[in-house]
C-alpha cells in the first residue's frame, strides 16, 4: 500500500522522521509488516517513504532496505560487504549454509566461484543436464498418464532430482527421499518454528550422506565420471592448495543439487503462464519455439521466488549520498526491482515481448542477483535455469497433452517462497510423441 493509499483509507500515515537522510519507518519493528506483506515488504516501505532507501527494524535489528539498479550495483560490486551474518540461521541452514561459496569474500570467493562457473556455465555440461532432464521427464510420462491428475510442482521436483543426481554423479542415493528433503529445504526456508526445524534436521542427514560419498570418492571406493560435479567438488583445491573438508564439499554439492531442483518452482509458474497465455501456448504447440527463451525470462521476472538478498557492511560506505555505517545490515529488494514500473512498464502484466535475457547484464532484471557473475555473489545457475525452463516449455507443449482442471491458482505474496496454491494440477495427461506406450495401450 502506498502512502497516499494509506492516507485515503484514513489509516495512520507513517510519520517519516526528518532528522536522518535515510527515511526511517515509524513502526517500532517491521517484522509483522514483513510477515503480512511478504514479497511487497521493501517496496511498500520505500513507496511510503518516497525513496529507494528506507530503514526499519526486523526482529529488533536495524536494517536499511534498498531497491533499484544502483542498489544492485552496491550489493553486487562494491567492496566492503559480506553475506556472513546477513541471513537468519533458519534460512541460511536450509539454503547456502556455513562455509559455502556465498559466505566467502575476495580472492577466496573468486577461487571457489570459479569451481561453480566451470560446472554450471559450461555449455556442453549444461546441454548434458538438459538431455537428462528430458529423459527423466519422458520416463515419468507413462506414470503420469496412469494417474487421473498430478501436482506439477511435486512431480517437477522429482524429475529434476533424478536428472540432477545423474548429472552431478551423485548416484545410488534414495532419490525419492532426497527429492523430498531438497523440496523441503526450498519450501520451508521462509518459515519459522517446527516446520523449519524439521527441514533443518532432515538436511543434516542429507549432508552426512553426501559427505560420506565425497570421502568414498577420495578413497577410490566410488569413481565418478571426470565430467561430473561430484568429481570436480571432491578434488577441488582451495586457494592454499588444500582439499575442501568433506562436510563443506557436501554443502557445495547441495549448492548445485538444491537450486537445480528449485527450478521446478519456476517450471510450475511457467505452466501457469502457458495456461493463461493461450496465444503463446498455441505458438509453442505448433512447434515454433524460437521465442521460448523470451517467455521463460518473463516468467523469471514476474514470478515471486527470491524476494530479497542481504549483506552486512564491513566498513563505512557511501551510497547515493547516504552514509552507511560499518556493521550495518542491508536488504536488497530483488522482487521489487523486477516489478518496478520505472524499469518494467506495466510490471504486473506478463509480456514476453520485453525480450529479457540473463546474458544482458541489465542491473534491474535481477531475479537471481546482478553484477559480474565471476566476481560477485550473482547466481551462477542462470543458464541452467533458463535452459531447463525452455526444455520444459517444449515438453509441456510438444510432448504431451493435458487439461488444467478447476483449482486454486491464486499466488499469496506473503508466503515465501510463493507458489500457485494448488501446486498446479494437470489432468488427463497424454503423451503426444508416443515415446512410451501408456498402460491403457
Ligand atoms: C531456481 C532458480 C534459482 C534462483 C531463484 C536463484 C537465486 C539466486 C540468488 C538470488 C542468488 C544471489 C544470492 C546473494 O545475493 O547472496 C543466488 C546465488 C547462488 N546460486 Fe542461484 N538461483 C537459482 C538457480 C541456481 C542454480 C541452478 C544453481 C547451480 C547449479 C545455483 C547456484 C547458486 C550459488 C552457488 C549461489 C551463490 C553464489 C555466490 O555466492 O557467489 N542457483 N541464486
Amino acid at each position: 500500500m502506498t502512502a497516499s493509499e494509506r492516507d485515503m483509507r484514513g489509516g495512520a500515515a507513517p510519520a517519516w522522521a526528518g532528522e536522518s537522510r535515510i527515511p526511517r519507518d515509524p513502526r517500532l519493528d517491521g517484522s509483522v509488516g514483513l510477515l503480512r506483506e511478504g514479497y511487497r515488504f521493501i517496496s511498500d516501505l520505500c513507496d511510503s517513504a518516497g525513496s529507494d532507501i528506507a530503514s526499519t527494524r526486523i526482529r529488533l535489528r536495524d536494517v536499511i532496505c534498498l531497491r533499484g539498479g544502483s542498489a544492485v550495483g552496491l550489493f553486487y560490486g562494491a567492496e566492503g560487504l559480506t553475506r556472513v551474518g546477513a541471513i537468519p540461521g533458519s534460512v541460511l541452514h536450509l539454503l547456502q549454509d556455513r562455509g559455502s561459496v556465498q559466505q566467502l569474500e575476495g580472492p577466496e570467493h573468486r577461487h571457489r566461484k570459479a569451481l561453480f562457473l566451470s560446472i554450471a556455465m559450461d555449455r556442453a555440461r549444461v546441454a548434458t543436464l538438459i538431455e537428462m532432464f528430458r529423459d527423466e521427464w519422458r520416463a515419468a510420462l507413462p506414470d503420469w498418464e496412469r494417474q487421473e491428475r498430478i501436482v506439477l510442482q511435486q512431480e517437477a521436483a522429482r524429475v529434476l532430482t533424478r536428472a540432477a543426481c545423474r548429472w552431478t554423479g551423485v548416484e545410488n542415493q534414495p532419490e525419492d527421499r532426497l527429492a523430498d528433503e531438497i523440496f523441503d529445504m526450498i519450501d520451508k526456508a521462509g518459515s519459522f518454528g517446527p516446520r523449519n526445524w524439521l527441514a533443518q534436521l532432515r538436511r543434516v542427514g542429507t549432508e552426512r550422506r553426501l559427505s560420506r560419498l565425497v570421502e568414498k570418492v577420495r578413497a577410490g571406493e566410488v569413481v565418478p565420471d571426470a565430467a561430473t560435479a561430484l568429481h570436480a567438488v571432491a578434488f577441488h583445491r582451495d586457494a592454499a592448495g588444500g582439499m575442501l573438508p568433506p562436510e563443506i564439499a557436501a554443502v557445495e554439492l547441495l549448492n548445485i543439487l538444491r537450486p537445480t531442483v528449485a527450478v521446478g518452482r519456476y517450471i510450475t509458474f511457467l505452466a501457469l503462464a502457458l495456461h493463461r497465455e493461450a496465444t503463446w501456448r498455441e505458438l509453442f504447440r505448433s512447434g515454433n519455439l524460437e521465442l521460448a527463451g523470451d517467455f521463460a525470462e518473463e516468467v523469471r521476472r514476474i514470478s515471486p521466488f527470491f524476494p530479497f538478498t542481504a549483506a552486512v557492511t564491513t566498513r563505512p560506505l557511501r551510497w547515493e549520498g547516504h552514509d552507511l555505517p560499518a556493521d550495518q545490515w542491508l536488504m536488497l529488494d530483488l522482487y521489487g526491482t523486477t516489478h518496478d514500473a520505472r524499469n518494467f512498464p506495466d510490471p504486473h502484466r506478463f509480456r514476453a515481448e520485453r525480450m529479457l535475457s540473463w546474458a544482458g547484464q541489465d542491473d534491474c532484471f535481477v531475479p537471481q542477483g546482478g553484477g559480474d557473475v565471476a566476481t560477485t555473489h550473482r547466481c551462477p545457475g542462470e543458464m541452467i535455469t533458463v535452459e531447463l525452463m525452455k526444455e520444459a516449455i517444449r515438453l509441456l507443449c510438444r510432448d504431451m497433452d493435458y487439461e488444467v482442471p478447476e483449482q486454486d491458482l491464486g499466488v499469496r505474496l506473503n508466503r515465501i517462497p510463493a507458489q500457485p496454491r494448488s501446486g498446479m494440477i494437470l489432468g488427463r495427461i497424454r503423451s503426444r510423441t508416443g515415446t512410451e506406450p501408456s498402460a491403457a495401450g
